[in-house]
């Protein structure tokens, strides 16, 4: 399992550091150093010359995502782009990350110590460097494989107003890598029930409310679309319930979560390519999961129940059928028009029990279409919502947490589509076009009338083919800083 650096704020450089990293950014006379007056001074004493020339002599540039590293006999000094002058987080946290990402190089066969000096200033920015640092050091662990180096500590250095900010985003990271690891886990070993107890676990020590509905209680509450799902399988499905609920909490919100553990499609088998990432198709129930942990350990002043809809899509001879007509945990009655759109199935079933304990606020987080995948790449979350005002909370939290994400419309179109069934009130899919929008507009249908509701598909930022910034490759963790961020913003 993952093992993130310790983090510690300090106000000013820690004298015992392995690697301090700095920044170089473009001002009106050329690039400057940033974050390194007490090195620089020392550094020019030490040698005759200037840190800034030794820096630019190695390649080190202005751009973020940029880094180098300068050997010295104090400590290795990492110069990382910064851009213009004037930070935003986006690019703190690209210079953190690449920073850290030559830090961890150095550290492959010992441990070492970071400090960052960067002169942040800003909770927001400060936030954004912890997600960068930490988060660019996961790297998922093979089931077999020895410890070796790593990045002990990461020491932050900011004013005190922003350390607490620091500690939490630290809290937040360890979340992000929590999800990740769940989702980099195969699929024959994290499965439904296995899923549900590490689900369990990871919240012991916390004394969070835990409740995991089995295949028996599924079949009796009348789940027909985590059953018809989940009923191919020889893993049978779960519902998992885990509900923060502090004193004094004025707002009860509702996270659901896409538990797929595997998505070969079922009996609309999915080609060869397409299979192979699937075991990412839980990255929803992953995100709400971690999300609720870290709320509770942030002891946010807002209750938060997570739902996580497990299941296995399979095909056998127990498996659902194209045509099948399901009835769902509603009471509403659904036609599968095709077996691989199973995330909206057992998310209706979700999202209708959720809604029986009334949240104020619903938000749920799936891998559920290609197409928003194919209409907004591999990076940018789709949002969609019953609610405008909804929406837009979703894209104040997502902006913050710096997950991009984008407003799409369920329109009169696709909902006319997934309502013209001729054996049942529902049918699971309309036409190819917009089928990002259809799917919102089913899962729409189980949500309770008047509940503001949004809907984040991570079809394309669940997983990553490639590193890049502060994401590795395989499994994100995207949703949990937005989601972590919301209920920061409602509990207000
Ligand atoms: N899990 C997939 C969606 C997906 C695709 C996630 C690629 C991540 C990467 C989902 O269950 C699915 O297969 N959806 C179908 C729906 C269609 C049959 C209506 C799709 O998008 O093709
Ligand atoms: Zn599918
Ligand atoms: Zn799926």
């Amino acid at each position: 399992m993952f093992s993130l650096p310790a983090l510690s704020p300090a106000t000013s450089l820690p004298t015992q550091v392995d690697a301090v990293v700095v920044g170089l950014a473009d001002s009106s006379s050329g690039p400057v150093l940033v974050g390194a007056e007490t090195l620089s001074a020392s550094y020019a004493k030490r040698t005759g010359s200037s840190l800034l020339d030794a820096a630019q002599a190695v390649g080190a540039t202005t751009k973020p995502g940029d880094a180098v590293v300068l050997p010295s006999s104090e400590h290795v000094v990492i110069v990382a782009g910064l851009g213009d002058a004037d930070v935003t987080p986006e690019r703190v946290r690209k210079a953190a990350a690449a920073a850290l990402k030559r830090a961890c190089a150095l550290a492959s066969d010992r441990e070492m110590t970071v400090a960052l000096s960067l002169d942040l200033a800003d909770p927001e920015i400060v936030a954004a460097a912890t997600y960068g640092a930490l988060l660019a050091t996961y790297h998922y662990a093979k089931p077999n494989e020895k410890p070796s180096g790593a990045i002990a500590q990461v020491t932050l250095v900011a004013p005190k107003d922003c350390h607490t900010a620091a500690s939490e985003a630290s809290v937040v990271a360890e979340a992000v890598a929590l999800a990740r690891d769940w989702v980099n886990t195969p699929a024959n070993v994290l499965f439904p029930a296995s899923f549900a107890q590490l689900a369990a676990e990871s919240v012991r020590s916390l004394k969070l409310d835990v409740e995991v509905l089995d295949e028996k209680a599924l079949a009796k509450g009348g789940f027909g679309g985590l059953m018809a799902v989940g009923g191919g399988s020889a893993n049978p499905p779960r519902l998992v319930r885990i509900t923060y609920s502090p004193r004094g909490a004025k707002t009860h919100l509702a996270l659901i979560g896409k538990g797929i553990t595997f998505d070969t499609g079922g009996l609309n088998l999915k080609p060869a390519t397409g299979m192979y990432t699937m075991k990412c198709d839980m990255g929803g129930a992953a995100a709400v999961l971690a999300a609720v942990r870290a709320i509770a350990q942030l002891g946010l002043k807002i209750k938060v129940s997570a739902y996580a809809a497990m299941a296995e899509n399979m095909p056998s001879g127990t498996a659902y059928r194209p045509s099948d007509v399901l009835t769902m945990h509603s009471g509403l009655t659904v036609e599968n028009a095709n077996s691989d759109a199973e995330g909206r199935l057992v998310m209706a079933d979700a999202l209708s029990y959720a809604g029986e304990s009334k949240p104020d606020f619903m938000v749920d987080v799936a891998t559920l279409t290609g197409a928003c995948l194919v209409a907004l790449g591999h990076t940018t979350t789709g949002l969609m919502a019953n609610d405008d005002q909804a929406a837009d909370r979703l894209l104040d939290a997502a902006e913050a947490a710096g997950e991009a994400t984008w407003h799409l419309p369920i329109t009169d179109e696709v909902t006319d589509g997934i309502k013209d069934s001729d054996v049942a009130d529902l049918k699971s899919s309309g036409a190819r076009e917009g089928g990002a929008l259809a799917a919102a507009a089913f899962l729409r249908e189980f949500v309770p009338q008047g509940t503001p509701w949004a809907h984040l598909d991570i079809a394309g930022p669940g997983w990553a083919e490639k590193a890049h910034d502060e994401v590795s490759k395989g499994g994100t963790g995207a949703g949990v800083r937005t989601l972590v961020e919301l209920a920061r913003q409602l509990a207000r």
